[in-house]
């Protein structure tokens, strides 16, 4: 979309726009407009940011504030037009205007070869030129753009008539709200395409619903769809939404001008010049069957490195005029074929169900299932949530039931068969009492879980250990679940302070305990003491804080007995604390329990203090740092988190603003950005180790 010209212009112009004090008049106005659908194209089609998120946040605060002053300044296309006014009462229904139809599948090769043939058979041609992308697993949607402005966004529906969603595409940051389809005689354009969630954010937004005792949702794909039809604009927004278009299925060109292209590729390649997200770079063109099935195939062992979910390719005529000769048959296209990968769906039957409890007490249905391999892992137990889920999913003990697993994300169970029952199905019980201590399960009335409040609870107690020398937590490595609940059985680990005087003499005895072990153990348990504080605070396990509030909890103190302090108002002021997290916070810092645990690790030497450098200006202070490449000594996280405890900021991208690029190895398109600029200083992950305090 941009040319490299346009793009340094916009960049020059950015930085002019981010120096204090710049008065946006009417006329400059267009400017600032121009330089954020730049960078929302950087950042969501290009995925390669050349400014941070505060800076865009910046300039997005100018427009804001200068159409707020100035209404009859805005436009329809004004990136500020995407946030949404208040709730949609009804989606109404739009027919399409060519109808949506679904497409032929595949399985293997000898299907592709007879889809060919008659493709062949039907033109006269010998070798027919095709283009390969992938299928994407998403919700499909329909635009609409009619003199550049984009006009209406509609579901797939039944085919015909689908449900008028614009308000909800205009939150997907990827799809633009205006586009030059004027320069190619066009003035009205359906395109089609995907909305997706991709994997990185589908999982952040299970974590959190399975953090507030929700069910996660089955799949991406649901997840897609399920967002495109809620009412309230600005929840869809923060779903961060994708959309890849791969379609154009009507065209009205002005004066009759065609200067549209004349292949599929070519219209991805327009899509993606008009500031799309088109398969551009995903597709490829090839001619003749045999190269497609070589192609597909090669493509599907790529298949988990992707940021998104695809369920398989699609092959399609690249020659638009002989698309329209191939024609159609009542359900699909000629021209067009689905191949469909490997199913990560299989069935199997719920034999038991079994309850755990978790480090917060809620009490967790897990179906015990008769194993079955799904897309490459044998699944043998499944969380079912609570009792809402099993009567959503109707499930029974005995139930036949299908299982997903897309990519990395747990397994869930889709549904179950009803129709296959024979009578020797049972209903699933709810617990009463905590199957560990057995006291009284409660429940609140916002809540679908059933909790065991017994902070004494033994299981909760393992769990809560877990939790403490996890990864992402103090990071006790060679702890361990295995071993926690192994020292915890036997008797001689109890508590979260056990960790800290575990008696090596009585480890010695154990078998596969041998001295390099005990040493590594020891050497992980002594470098846990120094984590920085905020590891300290998530390490706690209090409910609904996750690692970004416990490094805002950790910025605003000094201290962790300093959170004792805050009352429920000073906790809500601080960013992303609503009233659920400011209550759960609060409490854990009122029981006296919790206070006597911190003084404890305080004793045993835990570093409970943020780091000094951080307080008073580390020797990093005012420098901004990017990292590209795969470091070898450090992991990302843990150098992102020096730079940060020692004064400095981390950039999204690189832009003037940056000081310091650290090059690991295989670096990129980062690092040949970095070259062109004067005044990045281009280190390496040793020289960057230097600059740290000893
Ligand atoms: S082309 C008339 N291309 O798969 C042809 N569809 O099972 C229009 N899909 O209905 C569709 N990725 O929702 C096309 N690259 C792609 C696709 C794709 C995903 C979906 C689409 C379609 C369904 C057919």
């Amino acid at each position: 979309m941009y040319n490299p010209q346009q793009t340094k212009t916009l960049q020059g112009i950015t930085e002019e726009l981010l120096k204090s004090g710049k008065d946006i008049n009417e006329s400059s106005i267009e400017v600032l407009r121009d330089a954020l659908r730049f960078h929302e194209y950087r950042y969501y089609v290009q995925t390669d940011p050349l400014i941070s998120d505060a800076e865009y946040d910046d300039l997005y605060k100018q427009l804001e504030k200068i159409e707020k002053e100035d209404p009859a300044l805005i436009t329809v296309d004004s990136p500020t037009q995407r946030v949404g006014k208040g709730l949609i009462r009804d989606f109404h229904k739009v027919q399409h205007l060519v109808p949506m139809l679904s497409l032929e599948n595949s399985y293997n090769a000898a299907d592709l070869l007879d889809w060919d043939r008659k493709a062949r058979e039907l033109s006269g041609l010998s070798n027919i030129e095709y283009c390969i992308e992938p299928k994407f697993d998403g919700a499909s949607v329909s635009l609409v753009y009619e003199d550049d402005l984009l006009t209406k966004g509609v579901t797939r529906g039944d085919g015909e008539t689908g449900d008028d969603i614009t308000p909800n595409i205009k939150q997907i940051r990827s799809i633009p709200l205006s586009a030059s389809f004027s320069k190619y005689g066009i003035q009205q354009i359906e395109v089609r395409g995907e909305v997706l969630m991709n994997k990185n954010n589908f999982k952040k937004y299970n974590d959190a619903l399975i953090e507030e005792g929700l069910p996660p949702l089955a799949n991406p794909r649901n997840s897609a769809a399920g967002s495109l039809r809620i009412k309230d604009t600005a929840e869809v927004s923060r779903r961060n939404l994708e959309g890849f278009l791969y379609h154009v299925s009507f065209i009205n060109n002005i004066d009759n001008n065609h200067l549209e292209p004349e292949t599929h590729s070519g219209m991805l390649d327009m899509l993606w010049q008009l500031g799309f997200r088109s398969p551009k770079k995903e597709m490829k063109v090839v001619k003749g069957i045999d190269a497609v099935i070589e192609h597909v195939h090669a493509f599907e062992s790529k298949r988990d490195d992707l940021p998104y979910e695809i369920d398989g390719m699609v092959i399609k005529v690249n020659d638009i005029q002989l698309q329209e000769r191939l024609g159609m048959t009542s359900h699909h296209p000629r021209w067009a074929i689905a191949f469909k990968f490997k199913a990560r769906q299989a069935t199997s039957k719920l034999l038991d169900v079994e309850y755990q409890v978790g480090r917060t007490g809620a009490v967790t249905p897990v179906a015990k299932i008769k194993p079955v391999q799904v897309g490459g892992v044998t699944v043998s137990s499944i969380s079912i949530h609570n009792e809402e889920y099993i009567k959503e999913k109707d499930l029974k003990i005995n139930d036949t039931i299908l299982i997903e697993r897309s990519g990395d994300v747990i397994p869930q169970i889709v549904k179950s068969f009803a129709e296959l029952r024979n009578g020797t199905e049972t209903n699933i019980k709810f617990l009463k009492n905590c199957p560990s201590c057995k006291s009284a399960l409660f429940k609140t009335e916002d809540e679908s879980v059933w909790r065991c409040i017994n902070l004494n609870c033994e299981a909760q107690v393992v769990e809560r250990i877990i939790h403490f020398v996890s990864k992402d937590a103090m990071d006790i490595r060679s702890f361990g679940e295995a071993n926690v609940r192994k020292f915890y059985k036997m008797g001689f680990l109890k508590d979260i302070p056990g960790i800290y005087s575990i008696d090596t003499d009585t480890l010695r005895t154990l078998e596969g305990f041998g001295e390099k072990s005990i040493n590594n153990l020891q050497e992980a348990i002594e470098k846990s003491k120094t984590q920085p504080l905020h590891r300290l605070i998530y390490a706690l396990g209090i409910r609904y804080v996750g690692e970004t509030t416990a490094k805002t909890l950790a910025q605003s103190v000094k201290n962790i007995f300093d959170l004792g302090a805050y009352n429920l108002e000073q906790l809500k002021e601080l960013s992303d604390v609503g009233v659920k997290v400011a209550g759960s916070i609060y409490e854990f810092f009122q029981n006296n329990d919790n206070l006597q645990l911190l003084k404890k690790l305080d004793s045993l030497g835990i570093k409970m203090e943020k780091q000094e450098a951080a307080l008073s200006g580390g020797n990093l202070t005012g420098q901004t740092f990017l990292f590209t490449g795969t470091l070898t000594q450090l992991k990302r996280n843990v150098a992102e988190e020096a730079v940060e405890t020692n004064g400095g900021k981390i950039l999204s991208g690189v832009s003037s603003k940056l000081n310091y690029l650290v090059v690991g190895e295989d670096a990129g398109s980062k690092l040949e950005k970095a070259k062109k600029i004067p005044g990045i200083k281009i280190i390496s992950e040793e020289e960057f180790l230097k600059l740290l305090p000893t």
